[in-house]
């Protein structure tokens, strides 16, 4: 498994990450059976996958639940944990995010909401760390909580020994510039997938030039890019793909059409159309490490195969354009 570093925190990661969401289960992904996800994340490990990233706000505590089972079976320096802060249920504090489950949810990046996700995360999960703690979604009023304020508790929080990496997700290049000069950021957490590729533009440089990881969520668009959804697909009420861009009518039939277009791809690499699609994440650039959610032995079993493929730059570039028309002819 090719590693790479954590920005300049001085921890090296497999280049290719576990995501513990769908593990939380509940209504955006469906229950699922927990010793098989522990599994899943021990034989992520074993396939030489050393980062799981997970959030306070995942199954509402569950995903995190799981994940310190898991970790009662390892020793905990084997495991690169991340999860992440500033998405609360618990009072009326902060801004309106979305309700779910009877939740209300709201950000609040103040100094005393993200100690508390903390202190909850790290009961959870069993742990006195987190590798990496990311501020979840970001104020949005802009200034309603200044960067500085959240930025130099989690500074503390570094000092105390408590997190090792300081993480930023969802954010803008304002933000990101914020947070760059208020301390040492050295992972930003962004959606990212051959079909949706918003953060190449900006965010990606930025980091670039400043030794910052760019770590990729969905880069298979939620199990669309492996291939598995039929054109006539309609996300449940509720569940994790309702109202994605990619999931919507239409669309998921000019997906499949170019992933028909790859299979003498995968049948030169020996390889799934999941592989192909982290793989190309992966080759953007050495900045990039690229998160992909599994809550199944096969599914891991597949995926941890991708970083090995050989995808060569002509093959990169010709899917790029495979994917330039795709995204010309989404439907709104
Ligand atoms: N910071 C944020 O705001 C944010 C937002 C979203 C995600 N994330 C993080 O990023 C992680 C990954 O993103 P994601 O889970 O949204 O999307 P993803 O990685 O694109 O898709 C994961 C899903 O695809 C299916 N799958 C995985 N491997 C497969 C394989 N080899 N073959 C076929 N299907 C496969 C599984 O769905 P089924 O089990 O349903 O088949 C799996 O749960 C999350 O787990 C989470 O840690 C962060």
């Amino acid at each position: 498994m090719e590693m790479r570093p954590i920005g300049r925190s001085g921890i090296q990661a497999s280049g290719l990450a576990l995501g513990c969401w769908a593990i939380g289960g509940g209504e955006w992904w469906g229950d699922n059976d927990d010793r098989m996800s522990v599994e899943t994340i021990h034989r992520a490990l074993e396939l030489g996958i050393n980062w799981v990233d997970t959030a306070r706000v995942y199954g509402f505590g569950h995903s995190e639940e799981v994940v310190g089972r898991a970790l009662k079976e390892i020793p905990r320096d084997r495991i690169i944990i991340s999860t992440k802060c500033g998405i609360q249920w618990y009072d009326k504090n902060g801004e309106p995010h979305f309700t779910k489950e009877g939740h209300e949810v709201r950000r609040d990046l103040s100094p005393k909401a993200i100690r508390r996700d903390l202190e909850l995360s790290l009961k959870t999960m069993g742990t006195d760390y987190v590798d990496v703690y990311y501020t979840h979604w970001q104020c949005r009023t802009y200034g309603l909580v200044p960067v500085a304020e959240t930025m130099g508790e989690l500074m503390r929080m570094k000092e105390e020994g408590k997190i090792r990496a300081i993480g930023a997700s969802n954010v803008d290049l304002r933000i990101l510039k914020d947070y760059t000069e208020a301390g040492q950021l050295d992972v930003i957490q962004e959606k990212l997938s051959i079909l949706d590729r918003r953060p190449e533009a900006e965010l990606l440089p930025f980091c670039e030039a400043n030794g910052i990881t760019l770590q990729t969520y969905s880069p298979i668009e939620q199990g669309l890019l492996a291939g598995k959804a039929p054109d006539d697909y309609v996300p449940a009420k509720g569940e994790v793909r309702e109202g994605k861009a990619w999931w919507r009518p239409g669309n998921i039939r000019i997906a499949n059409e170019m992933l028909a277009g790859w299979k003498d791809l995968t049948e030169k690499y020996g390889c799934s159309l999941a592989n192909l699609c982290v793989k190309w994440n992966s080759m953007l650039s050495p900045s990039v490490n690229v998160l992909c959610g599994a809550r199944k032995l096969s599914q891991i079993e597949d995926t941890a195969r991708s970083l090995d493929i050989p995808l060569s730059r002509e093959d990169f570039l010709r899917m790029k354009a495979d994917a330039d028309r795709a995204i010309a002819r989404q439907v709104p």
